[in-house]
């Protein structure tokens, strides 16, 4: 919706000129407040609210995005952690039989140690993206090239890793509650995952080690049958210290009702337990909500250490089209970002609740009015300006709506930060850097809108102040 779109037209050429002028001093200005105002009250992001918790948040990485700038920007700012979403799997880390390639997983390694994240490995044992060599082994020489793996791997990256995501999906979904064919399920038998969860604990003794799966999110006949076999684990000594739920969601396959109490039922066998590949498919409000309850799920469990998704933004997602991540293909935060940073009792601009309380309302007496001008008018665009004023009492965040008539296209936004709904007609704006407002002072974002024949105005919503 923001600025990559639209932005051609026939506008005239002394327009977009100062519309373009206006964008460059006000990011000026925005850079020059932003420097002056960091360390009275930074914005609260994933990973800092997190935090507040006694949490990580993650996200899934791909070496590939890396070098581009606002996928890197939006991974630094956002999370305290990651995983890399394909780079440490067999086919990636072994393609050829003792031949090891660590090149891509190395390079989100390095980058996330960099910023102090946690790395998450995934995954070591795995009936998927598993190179052709391997099903084609003797069960002996299974036996010796899955342990060869799960040893090479992690001793590549000991003391490197939080978590080790040690064998995934080994069980089939429906209501048998049985293992899932696989060469290592069809070989070597029940036995693979003891054998394998023990020979992990010897390579990188330091690492947390997991078992992960999906549709394991509620009490249901697979989750019964992971449950048991981690009881049973634990009651003789086989090396396990916690559960990834993986939690990827939509319209079919809903967050389960009993979410927290199944996250809790395990944690009580003594393990912890890891959301781990957590996407949610859909927009707006519902997605957010979806969102928010899987967040406060993992709160509600003292042994949910934390809580990643299957990747930053919609453009990269593995299911795109059903955008159900925390950021827009543009890397706007979406409703779902907003929702979950509340969740976590996280401040959208600084300076409020540090994690203790959870409440995400505004200081006392925090109130704001918005107000609309148009500042340019031309054939088929012009530019906007929303003017935010604090009530008697200073506030430390914002939050409007702006609601477009039919048509029109944002095709640039200043000093705020926008979310749009499903239709991507309602602009949710909050603040960049301009979120404390002393009483009665006012700051204002701007944008430029193409008219695409609708020369009616936007309407702004109520301000919400913290
Ligand atoms: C997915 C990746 O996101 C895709 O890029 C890849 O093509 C297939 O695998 N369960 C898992 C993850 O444990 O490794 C999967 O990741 C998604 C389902």
């Amino acid at each position: 919706m923001l600025m990559p779109r639209n932005r051609a037209g026939a506008r005239p050429r002394a327009l977009p000129r100062r519309a373009a002028q206006a964008f460059a001093s006000a990011l000026l200005a925005a850079a020059t407040v932003t420097a002056l105002s960091h360390s009275a009250a930074a914005a609260d992001t994933l990973g800092s609210a997190a935090a507040g918790k006694g949490r990580y948040f993650g996200t899934a990485v791909a070496a590939s995005h890396l070098g581009e700038s606002a996928y890197a920007a939006t991974l630094d700012r956002e999370f305290s952690a990651v995983t890399p979403e394909n780079e440490m799997k067999w086919d990636a880390t072994e393609p050829t039989r003792n031949t090891f390639s660590f090149g891509a997983a190395d390079q989100i390694v390095s980058h996330a140690q960099s910023k102090g994240m946690k790395i998450r490995g995934h995954t070591l044992v795995w009936h998927s993206q598993l190179p052709s060599w391997v099903s084609g082994l003797s069960a002996t020489d299974l036996r010796t090239a899955m342990n060869n793996h799960i040893t090479q791997v992690m001793q590549h990256y000991k003391g490197k890793i939080y978590a080790w995501d040690v064998v995934n999906e080994a069980y089939q979904d429906g209501s048998s509650g049985a293992r899932r064919s696989s060469p290592f399920q069809d070989k070597l038998g029940n036995g693979f995952i003891e054998e394998a969860f023990r020979t992990a604990r010897t390579a990188d003794p330091d690492a947390k080690l997991c078992y992960n799966d999906y549709n394991t999110d509620g009490v249901n006949a697979k989750s019964n049958a992971v449950y048991n076999m981690v009881k049973d684990f634990k009651s003789r000594g086989v090396p396990i210290d916690c559960v990834g739920f993986q939690s990827h969601f939509n319209s079919a396959s809903p967050v389960p009702s009993d979410y927290q109490a199944n996250l809790q039922r395990f944690a009580d066998l003594g393990v912890d337990v890891q959301i781990t590949e957590l996407d949610i498919e859909g927009s707006g409000s519902a997605q957010a909500t979806s969102y928010s309850n899987v967040v406060k799920a993992c709160l509600a469990v003292t042994r949910c250490t934390g809580m990643t998704v299957w990747g930053i933004t919609d453009k990269y997602s593995w299911r795109s089209s059903g955008t159900p991540l925390l950021f827009d293909s543009n890397y706007a935060p979406k409703p779902a970002y907003d929702a979950v940073l509340a969740a976590l009792g996280g401040s959208s601009s600084g300076g409020g609740d540090d994690g203790g309380g959870g409440d995400n309302g505004g200081g006392t007496g925090a109130t704001c009015t918005v107000s609309f001008t148009k500042t340019a008018d031309w054939n088929d665009g012009y530019n906007g300006q929303v003017t935010v004023k604090a009530g008697s009492a200073p506030i430390t965040g914002w939050t409007t709506t702006v609601t477009f008539p039919a048509g029109q296209k944002v095709s640039t936004l200043w000093n705020g930060s926008a979310s749009w709904d499903g239709s991507g007609t309602v602009m949710t704006v909050r603040p960049t850097y301009n979120g404390n407002l002393a009483a009665g002072a006012s700051t204002s974002f701007g944008f430029t809108v193409q008219k695409n024949g609708n020369s009616a105005v936007p309407t702004v919503g109520t301000c919400t102040a913290s």
